[in-house]
Parts: C-alpha cells; sequence; structure tokens
C-alpha cells in the first residue's frame, strides 16, 4: 500500500518543514505546496536527510484555483494541513488588505479546491493570537476570540469560516490548531527555522547573540506584573508542534465536525527564564539590555492545554531546556542555515535517526553516504 499522501501547503517553512518529518514517520507522504516566497526549498533536502524521504514540491500559491486543481488531480491527496501564510504581527498592521488576501483569500480558495477535488479532511494553522490579550491564564479553547491585530483576525475569521463551512456540509473533518510560542528545531540540528533578516521573535534572537551574530538581546520591558518583571509565554517545541499536525490529521480524518485544540505546553516561561535556559544549554553568557516595552505585546499568557490531550491524545513532551538544546545544535552546524552543507545520502536513505541510546547522525542502513 502507498502511503496516503497529504498535501501540506507552506510545507517549506519552518512548522511545514517539520510537520513534513512528523507526517512521513507517522507514515504519510507529503506533498508540499509552497511559494517559497517565505522559505526555502533546501529545507525539503533536510527532511529527506531526516527521515529518507523527500517530499515532492509544488511550487506554486495556495490562491491559484488551477494550480491547486492540478496539485489535487496529479497526486491523489487524501487530507490537507494547511499552514500557507503570511505571520508578522507589524507587517500585517502595515499591509492588512496583503494580509487578508494571502491568508484568508489562500484559505477560501483552498477549501473550494479541496471540494472540488472532494478531499475533505483539513488541519488548519491557527494561532493563540485569535484570542486577543484579555484572557486569564491558562487560556482554554472556548475563551472568546478577541485578536488585537489584522494578522489575528485573518486566523480568526478563517476559524469562522471553516466552522460556517462544517455545520453546512458534515462530510466535512477540520481541527484549527491554536499555536503559542513555537521554537526549537528538529533533535538532529538539521533543520530549524530561517529569519529573514533580524529576527522579531525571542528564541532565534538569543541564538544568535549567543553564536555572537548579535552584540545583545533587548529585554521588551521588565516592569511587568509577572515574577521577574518579564513578558511570559507558552513555548512550545516545534517537533511537539509538528506531532500535534499528525494527531489532528487523525483526528479530523475518523470525525466529522469541527474541533479547535491549542498547541501549547500549558506553562509559561519568561524571558529572563528564557535566557537562563538558553545559558545552560549553550555554555554562553548572553548579554541583554533592557529597554521599553514592545508596544501591542501582552505581559502574559499561556495554554490550557488539557482540551488537546483529551481531544487529540496530543500533548508536549519537549521541555524548555530542549527547546533551548535543539535550537543551538541548529544554530551551531548551521551558520549560513541552508547554505551549509550536509552529507550525500542514497535516495530512500535516512541520515538521522533518534535511538535510546541518544542523538546520533548515521545511516539506519549501512550504506547510507556516497
Ligand atoms: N522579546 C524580547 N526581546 C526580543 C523579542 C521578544 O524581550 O528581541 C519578548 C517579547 O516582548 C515577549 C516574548 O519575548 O514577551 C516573546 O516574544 P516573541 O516575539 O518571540 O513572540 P510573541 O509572543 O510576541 O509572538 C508570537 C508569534 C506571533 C503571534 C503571537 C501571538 O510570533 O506570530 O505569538 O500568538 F501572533
Amino acid at each position: 500500500m502507498p502511503a496516503p499522501r497529504i498535501l501540506v501547503t507552506g510545507g517549506a517553512g519552518f512548522i511545514g518543514s517539520h510537520t513534513c518529518v512528523a507526517l512521513i514517520e507517522a507514515g504519510y507522504q507529503p506533498v508540499v505546496l509552497d511559494t517559497l516566497v517565505n522559505s526555502d526549498a533546501r529545507s525539503l533536502k533536510r527532511v529527506a536527510c531526516i527521515t529518507g524521504v523527500e517530499p515532492v514540491l509544488v511550487r506554486a500559491d495556495v490562491r491559484d484555483a488551477a494550480a491547486l486543481d492540478r496539485a489535487f488531480a496529479a497526486h491523489e491527496v487524501r487530507a490537507v494541513v494547511h499552514l500557507a501564510g503570511l505571520k508578522a504581527v507589524g507587517e500585517s498592521v502595515a499591509d492588512p488588505l496583503g494580509y487578508y488576501d494571502v491568508n484568508l483569500a489562500g484559505s477560501l480558495a483552498l477549501a473550494r479546491a479541496m471540494d472540488r477535488a472532494g478531499v475533505r479532511t483539513l488541519v488548519f494553522s491557527s494561532s493563540a493570537t485569535v484570542y486577543g490579550d484579555s484572557h486569564p491564564s491558562p487560556i482554554a479553547e472556548a475563551a472568546p476570540h478577541g485578536p488585537v491585530n489584522p494578522y489575528g483576525r485573518t486566523k480568526s475569521m478563517v476559524e469562522s469560516m471553516l466552522a460556517d463551512l462544517s455545520r453546512a456540509d458534515p462530510r466535512w473533518g477540520i481541527a484549527c490548531l491554536r499555536y503559542f510560542n513555537p521554537v526549537g528545531a528538529h533533535e538532529s540540528g538539521l533543520l530549524g527555522e530561517l529569519p529573514n533578516g533580524p529576527p522579531n521573535n525571542l528564541m532565534p534572537y538569543i541564538s544568535q547573540v549567543a553564536a555572537g551574530e548579535r552584540e545583545y538581546l533587548v529585554v521588551h520591558g521588565a516592569d511587568y506584573d509577572t515574577a521577574d518583571g518579564t513578558g511570559v509565554r507558552d513555548y512550545v517545541h516545534v517537533m511537539d508542534v509538528a506531532e500535534g499536525h499528525v494527531a489532528a490529521l487523525h483526528r479530523a480524518a475518523r470525525r466529522p465536525g469541527i474541533l479547535m485544540a491549542n498547541l501549547g505546553t500549558g506553562h509559561g516561561a519568561s524571558v529572563l527564564e528564557v535566557v537562563s535556559a538558553f545559558e545552560r544549554a549553550s555554555g554562553r553568557r548572553i548579554a541583554l539590555r533592557i529597554g521599553p516595552r514592545r508596544p501591542g505585546d501582552a505581559p502574559a499568557y499561556w495554554a490550557d492545554a488539557r482540551s488537546a490531550w483529551r481531544t487529540l491524545g496530543w500533548r508536549a513532551r519537549r521541555d524548555l531546556d530542549q527547546m533551548c538544546a535543539d535550537s543551538w545544535r541548529w544554530q551551531c552546524a548551521n551558520p549560513h542555515g541552508f547554505d551549509d552543507p550536509v552529507p550525500a545520502l542514497v535516495p530512500g536513505a535516512a541520515l538521522f535517526q533518534n535511538n535510546d541510546r541518544g542523538i546520533n547522525i548515521h545511516s539506519n542502513r549501512g550504506h547510507t553516504h556516497v
């Protein structure tokens, strides 16, 4: 039996490429649809190094109905994991129409194409940002939406559109995954996050300071009403997030209707706690300066992770120390990102295997290197 094919829109990006690894490990064959505007096709070579399987790449825009029809016709797709979209909050404030176009029109075009193709199992990449900043933590899925920027509103609107669709047509099985703060990298050091320019997000910024690429971290505010005064978030390992997609896919394929699930650990960590964990993982001191609060930042929030466990049988397994250790391994092994070489592979053979003895990079068939 050939492996069931899953269309992964945005599959060459940070979360997408890790999701491809998790899908392949679970016995699926990802078909990636990506414009590569914000990602790099070489991430899929790294997926092949880890798993022995390189996902097929369809270079196309998720708004392109004809390209979607061709992809569904060519690949006998069983289900879709939809991650393609724009995700920078500040950019969404400056260019709302661009965000509504890609995120909203893209999801609409995709849902229509799925319907035409008779593929009605969908996992949608949503965000904790749909909750806004007025809920006490931990935040459960039933908390009302209150997004505070155009990016968040696009995610909230797509969720509403999909809820309407599932009410109208019970053949659909849909899971919306609300990510908290995905960080880290694959434990092999072969796959990780590649920010475009100076990172906006905390973990990649710290990682570049540890590597000596940046002088110091600016802590955006140390006068919040939190234990140490710095912002608190629910950081979740990207491989846990990736595995959450597989769990959601199983659920959506089995059960019609729509499900919302938080992907978080259920615990918050402050900026200073993340800095300390990264210092432990890297053995380097992270220089920092306290700056003003960043406009739009909430002081503290974290997930109520119980529903994801109940409904998906998923919970985060990797802790903050592992998130930092894996980020650091990726940073050290790839100072030039995907420009750094990886050993050549025999097609179909994996370079990485995580076994009981720890983390190894080696052949799983004895003849991987050529
Ligand atoms: N921070 C710093 N210095 C930095 C970067 C971040 O102190 O250089 C702090 C922030 O103020 C915040 C914490 O680190 O307290 C986390 O900030 P991130 O930018 O890493 O993450 P956010 O929580 O701001 O944003 C994330 C996603 C967004 C999403 C948002 C809400 O990156 O896409 O969560 O869900 F919209």
